[in-house]
């Protein structure tokens, strides 16, 4: 078929911030996308894949201060680790999209221009209100009251007077026809709980409009008929879909092919901008919507001892030197429902590759050729109808021949992890057919060669189907396993052979190799991965997973004890003022190993020196390192409290949105480490 007749396939990822190395968290949504691309191209599609980096705004601009390089000397960096990992990870993508290529900072300014030029941005210069700690402009109507005073409606704080510049977008404009539109197309926010929270949360209160400009730093795409304003990183970064795609440009045949995008993949924490502004924007530009936008779920990594002192971040690089890039891409779709958290653990990845990619996968090939070999002298015999068992053979003949169609099916509905389920369902059907057909004593009796040709030519056909299917999921697999069935015609490695099951042919040789994945010793790989998980270690995990009861318990109940507060009427004021509430600087946040809950925070106090404080507020913080160099305020004459082996020296103040969003107290720009509240 020619590539203009095929259909055509569009999806991306997020394009990340290089303020760090990518870990696995972003290895997961990069594997996802190249996956499903290979996927669509094995089922005849013609896929487009798009990745890249968002290289502007204020926190970068600080990272590269923190090195001492410009901020592009810092994001080319890391830009190529991120194209080095990609490759290791066998990431085919069509594109890479830098924020801070030409070709999307003058499409990024012409789109501004335009909807400043149709009304959808104007420029308000006003006095207005200012939240510092949450960096955002608020009119006087959107603030709320609280105990009298007029608060910022996210952190409840008091907000400040200023008179700036800024322009902003008319959301508030599209807020109806956006419901409107997500109410009838029930695809477009995956899962479907995500859209409704998008319409209850945000979209039914009232929509407001956004402030799509900064005067108070410079690392951005400049406003071109006005200078002094960067534009707002997320609208510069939302159009890297179609800037890519060469939109605006007079070179613009991608933009014809591929737009609308069939998917945009995003982790949950911003789905909010992929199905709020940038349909808008789309809409503003009277383009079409995506298709779909799924919003998949967190890694999260709790039991990792190796980057205790990193705070507990993976990366990709060890795991895959160590036991190849297939096996990493397998465990990541494999774990966890795409769409649902789940918990990066070196045993669990072990574990699986043992059971499912040694045990049931690797066996099963090793044992079918090792007979091959033995009883036919590795020639694949032709299939004999009058040693045909229908009662065994039926039943998994269909299901492998309905295989493909199972996986597509779950594909479509971009459940990996069941696709995969589904293969290995046929694995294990094939691995009960070895224990019931028996053939080490078919081969004892010269009677029943027939029979036993049939079996092992059943069990090679289902081979060819899992080679073919894991394909998307394990790119480098497929080819070693059909070099052990002798298959060299690339037609029997399409999606198209998959049509008539008893396609492979008689007659080829099969040809045993290299165990596809050896087993492993757990324990031993876990010391290698993990270099302190020696005997004394175990013991001090058992003790860990007491005190992490414990600490659970405690924070239960303190959570309970925030739930129903009993607040006396009145205290004294020297009572409040027992209390030592100091401003600190966070100089390092990781998770605490084996707590789902706790930060460890290591905090300046300027010249009251520096302590460690935990926190409760993990859930919040998918990367807690983005809050290093952040201030916050803290109680710090709490009596030390022991949590999870680690001794805490106080208590951070913060409080929970409506969205719920955590929020940490702050106080305004030019307080000094150590300076006292109250
Ligand atoms: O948000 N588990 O970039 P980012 C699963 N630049 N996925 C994870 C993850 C984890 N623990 N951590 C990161 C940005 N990801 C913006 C995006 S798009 C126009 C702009 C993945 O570097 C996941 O896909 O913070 C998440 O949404 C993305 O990386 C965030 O990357
Ligand atoms: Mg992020």
């Amino acid at each position: 078929m020619c590539q203009d007749c095929k259909k055509k396939f569009y999806i991306t990822t997020p394009i990340y911030y290089p303020s760090g190395n990518m870990h696995i968290g972003h290895t997961y949504t990069t594997v996802a996308a190249d996956t499903m691309t290979r996927f669509k191209r094995l089922t005849g599609y013609d896929a487009y894949f798009l990745t890249g980096t968002d290289e502007h705004g204020q926190k970068i601009e600080m990272k590269a201060a923190e090195a001492g390089v410009t901020h592009k000397e810092y994001v080319d960096k890391i830009v190529a680790n991120t194209k080095d990992l990609w490759k290791l990870m066998n990431i085919q993508y069509d594109d890479f999209i830098r924020t801070t290529d030409e070709r999307h900072e003058k499409i990024v300014q012409k789109i501004f221009r335009q909807f400043y030029e149709q009304g959808d941005i104007y420029k308000a210069s006003y006095e207005g209100q200012y939240c510092t700690p949450c960096e955002s402009f608020w009119t006087a109507s959107q603030l709320v009251e609280k105990d009298g005073v007029k608060v910022c409606p996210d952190c409840g704080r008091p907000t400040e007077l200023v008179t700036e510049e800024s322009y902003f977008f008319r959301m508030s404009k599209y807020q109806d026809w956006l419901i409107e539109y997500i109410e009838s197309h029930p695809d477009f926010i995956q899962p479907a709980s995500r859209a409704n929270e998008m319409i209850n949360n945000f979209l039914k209160p009232g929509l407001q409009d956004l402030c799509v400009s900064r005067t108070s730093f410079k690392w951005g795409v400049p406003v071109d008929f006005d200078p002094k304003h960067v534009v707002y990183v997320w609208i510069d970064a939302l159009t890297n879909y179609i800037t890519a795609l060469g939109y605006g440009t007079e070179n613009d045949e991608l933009m014809k092919k591929y737009w609308p995008a069939n998917v945009h993949l995003v982790g949950k924490e911003i789905v909010r901008f992929h199905t709020i502004y940038w349909p808008i924007m789309l809409h503003a530009l009277g383009l079409e919507l995506p298709k779909q936008v799924f919003a998949h779920g967190w890694l999260l990594f709790g039991n990792d001892k190796m980057s205790k002192s990193k705070g507990n971040v993976q990366y990709a690089q060890p795991i895959v030197d160590r036991y190849g890039c297939d096996a990493l891409r397998y465990y990541l779709m494999r774990e966890m429902p795409f769409g649902s958290d789940g918990n990066y653990t070196n045993e669990a990845f072990l574990t699986r590759m043992n059971a499912d990619l040694a045990n049931d996968l690797g066996n099963l090939v090793s044992r079918t050729v090792a007979m091959m070999e033995k009883y036919f002298d590795g020639i694949v015999p032709a299939w004999k109808n009058d040693a045909a068992d229908e009662a065994l053979d039926t039943p998994l003949r269909e299901h492998c021949a309905a295989l493909p169609s199972l996986v597509e099916e779950q594909m479509d509905k971009l459940q990996y992890s069941q696709a995969l389920a589904e293969i290995w369902k046929v694995i294990g059907e094939c691995n009960k057919y070895i224990d019931l057909t028996q053939p080490w004593i078919l081969g004892k009796d010269p009677e029943k060669k027939d029979r036993l040709g049939n079996v092992l030519l059943m069990l090679a056909e289902c081979i060819r189907y899992v080679a073919v299917l894991i394909y998307p999921f394990m790119p480098t697999t497929p080819e070693r396993i059909f070099q052990q069935l002798g298959v060299t015609d690339e037609t029997l490695k399409t999606w198209e052979s998959l049509k008539c099951f008893g396609s492979l042919p008689d007659g080829i040789k099969v040809c045993k190799g290299e165990a596809l994945f050896p087993r492993i010793d757990i324990k031993k790989e876990l010391e290698v991965l993990s270099p302190a998980a020696d005997k004394a270690d175990k013991k001090e995990e058992k003790q860990q997973k007491k005190e992490e009861k414990k600490a659970d318990k405690q924070e239960k109940k303190q959570e309970k004890k925030h739930e129903e507060p009993e607040y006396p009427a009145e205290i004294n004021i020297d009572t409040f003022f027992q209390s030592k509430i100091q401003v600190g600087r966070v100089l390092e946040c990781t998770n605490v190993p084996k707590s789902k809950k706790l930060l460890q925070f290591r905090l300046s106090f300027g010249k009251d020196g520096e302590r460690t404080i935990l926190s409760g507020i993990a859930q919040y913080y998918p990367n807690p390192e983005e809050l290093v160099g952040r201030q916050i305020v803290a109680i710090t004459n709490l009596k030390p409290r022991l949590m999870m082996g680690i001794e805490s020296h106080g208590m951070i103040l913060s409080a929970v949105d409506g969205n719920d969003n955590l929020r940490l107290v702050s106080v305004g720009e030019g307080v000094e480490d150590g300076a006292i509240v109250g």
